[in-house]
């Protein structure tokens, strides 16, 4: 669970990599863009300009190598040929593998101008996943990063999404703790310097309810109200965090 210097170094350019290929992304999620188009020019870029694995590609069965996650759709969208439109906000969730360490992050994109609802829900939800993020040093709990985040969005009217989950990340995808976006300060594990592991809020405008779809993957809102999510790869420092999958347009 706690890494050591060498597998540090991996993860720190796993990481990179793999918010690179958001950077990228930005250019091209205009309206008339389908997702089978973003989850193409994201595999391209992955393969054969950063000479990475796009790790959802088959895992466990997974058809594509991102997740796009439309309007109320919360995660695992599966892309295909719908065409994004005005008013659209979509999730892109990319995860690499680069000398066998994976780097996993996510943001969401507008297409043109976002309705007011829209553009809180996704500023509240990147909000909250930084205040998640700040709540990470030695000696602080799973539980209070899962608190904060939980107390932030329901203060704002909000909710919090239960069935998914921030996750330990290294040579694994998905590796111990799994990190909640909701939960009582003091409790769970207690964070140690050297774990890595993510923190991907998931809000919902109305109910915390979700359900998946029948292709097996796709989760959207019961309710059908919008959700937004954003994820970063974090490593636990001496005194505090590092945000692995950080843009140089964030300030964490
Ligand atoms: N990237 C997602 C996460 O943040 C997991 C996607 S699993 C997949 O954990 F199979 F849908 F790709
Ligand atoms: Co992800
Ligand atoms: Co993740």
């Amino acid at each position: 669970m706690v890494k050591n210097q060498s597998e540090i170094e991996k993860m720190r350019v796993a990481g990179k990599l793999a918010a690179e290929v958001l950077i990228m992304l930005g250019d091209f999620v205009k309206p008339g863009i389908t997702t089978d188009d973003i989850n193409s020019i994201c595999h391209n870029f992955i393969v054969n300009e950063l000479e990475c694995i796009p790790a959802p590609l088959n895992y466990k069965g997974f058809p594509k190598s991102v997740c796009t996650s439309v309007n109320h759709q919360v995660c695992h969208g599966i892309p295909g040929s719908r065409k994004l439109k005005k008013g659209d906000i979509v999730n892109v969730d990319i995860t690499v593998i680069k000398d066998g360490y994976h780097g996993d992050t996510s943001k969401m994109f507008y297409i043109g101008k976002p309705s007011v609802q829209a553009k809180r829900l996704t500023e509240i939800t990147y909000e909250a996943l930084k205040i998640g993020i700040k709540t990470v040093k030695p000696g602080n709990t799973l539980g209070d990063i899962g608190f904060n985040i939980q107390k932030y969005v329901e203060e704002n009217n909000f909710s919090v999404v239960r069935e998914f989950c921030g996750h330990g990340i290294g040579k694994e995808f998905h590796e111990e703790p799994q990190v909640l976006h909701y939960g009582n300060q003091g409790e769970g594990e207690v964070l140690r310097e050297g774990m890595t592991f993510t923190i991907e809020p998931m809000v919902n405008f109305g109910k915390k309810e979700v359900k998946i779809l029948p292709d097996q993957w796709t989760v959207v809102t019961k309710d059908h109200s919008l959700s937004a999510q954003w994820e970063h790869t974090i490593l636990v420092t001496k005194n505090g965090y590092e945000v692995l999958t950080i843009r140089p347009d964030e300030n964490i």
